[in-house]
């Protein structure tokens, strides 16, 4: 979603928010910290980066930046958009949602802004939505219709604090977050994007007697990576960011991937194993029907 403000007060402080979003928690907090941030007087703009073309940053007095953990690390269409920043003369806050273990995400986009010159005047975090096809396949859904009221209280006040952050000259960043364990950090390893975006990509296979080109998979892919002419099947570029949606969403099951690998299957099943055995993760039992995740308990 994209929503522009073209009334100009002059007079006003002008704040960028750049997240990503695909199942729309990330956004729901964007939203909500750009409305405490209207509260003390800031004129608001916000942008999901899946949407299209955002914007410089020179019109601006303050940029946020937004994102879910994407295998504990932070999504590659943000750390693109992070790496295309020059330096950075205005002060930044940033925002992650996670599923169950946030791991580098927070830490990746606030090292990278802070090396471009950014100074960090305030970094919220909070669970949203499991939307990973990986355990959803495996019949786990965490943290089940988050994020919920009291975190999205919580992002407005985020959002209201940040000006006082601003302001005060002795404000310490939050502590960056605790780094993943060996095995997540193997995980990241095998999905960082050089894999991805030169090997993984061409494996993604559509079963050509399941699939009747309804065309789903085309409108679930955040970066339009997937391509149909009229009467043929699916095909898939190199512009993936590994998010699987394509998979998780088509209603005939005729798209795998390289999730379906089983050099895969023991990090899946190890997370999956775990996720119960944790009290303090809210999770539901799911099971996937044509692209709908419906909850059995
Ligand atoms: C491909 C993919 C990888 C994910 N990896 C992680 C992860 O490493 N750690 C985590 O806590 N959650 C992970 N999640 C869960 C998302 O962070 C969570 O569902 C988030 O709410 C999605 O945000 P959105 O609704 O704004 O797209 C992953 C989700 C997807 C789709």
């Amino acid at each position: 979603m994209r929503k522009q403000s073209y009334l100009v007060k002059l007079d006003m402080s002008r704040c960028l928010i750049v997240y990503y979003s695909l199942g729309g928690t990330t956004e729901r907090i964007a939203n909500k910290i750009s409305e405490g941030l209207e509260t003390k007087g800031y004129e608001v703009d916000t942008y999901n980066i899946k949407d299209g073309s955002v914007p410089p940053i020179d019109n601006y007095d303050l940029l946020g930046i937004g994102a879910p953990a994407y295998f504990f690390a932070s999504p590659f269409i943000i750390t693109d958009y992070l790496k295309s920043l020059q330096k950075l003369n205005i002060p930044y806050f940033s925002f992650v949602v996670y599923g169950v273990i946030i791991g580098d995400a927070g830490n990746q986009i606030r090292k990278k802004l802070n090396k471009r010159g950014g100074k960090d005047v305030g970094y919220y975090k909070c669970n949203g939505e499991g939307n990973f096809f990986g355990y959803i396949k495996r019949g786990v859904q965490t943290y089940p219709s988050h994020p919920e009221d009291e975190d999205l209280e919580e992002a407005k006040n985020f959002g209201e604090s940040i000006k006082s952050n601003i302001d005060d000259e002795g404000y310490k960043p939050e502590d960056f977050d605790e780094k993943p364990g060996l095995i997540y950090r193997i995980e990241r390893f095998t999905t960082q994007k050089w894999f991805v975006q030169k090997f993984y990509y061409r494996f993604f296979k559509v079963n050509k007697s399941k699939c009747t080109k309804c065309g789903i998979c085309v409108d679930s892919c955040p970066t339009k990576n997937i391509s149909m002419e009229t009467n043929e099947f699916p095909k898939f570029g190199n512009n993936c960011i590994s998010c699987f949606n394509c998979e998780l969403k088509c209603p005939e099951e005729a798209i795998k991937s390289c999730m379906d690998w089983k050099i895969f299957s023991p990090f899946m099943a190890y997370n999956v194993r775990k996720i119960p055995k944790i009290p303090s993760i809210e999770m539901v039992k799911v099971k996937l029907n044509k692209g709908k995740i419906e909850r059995i308990e």
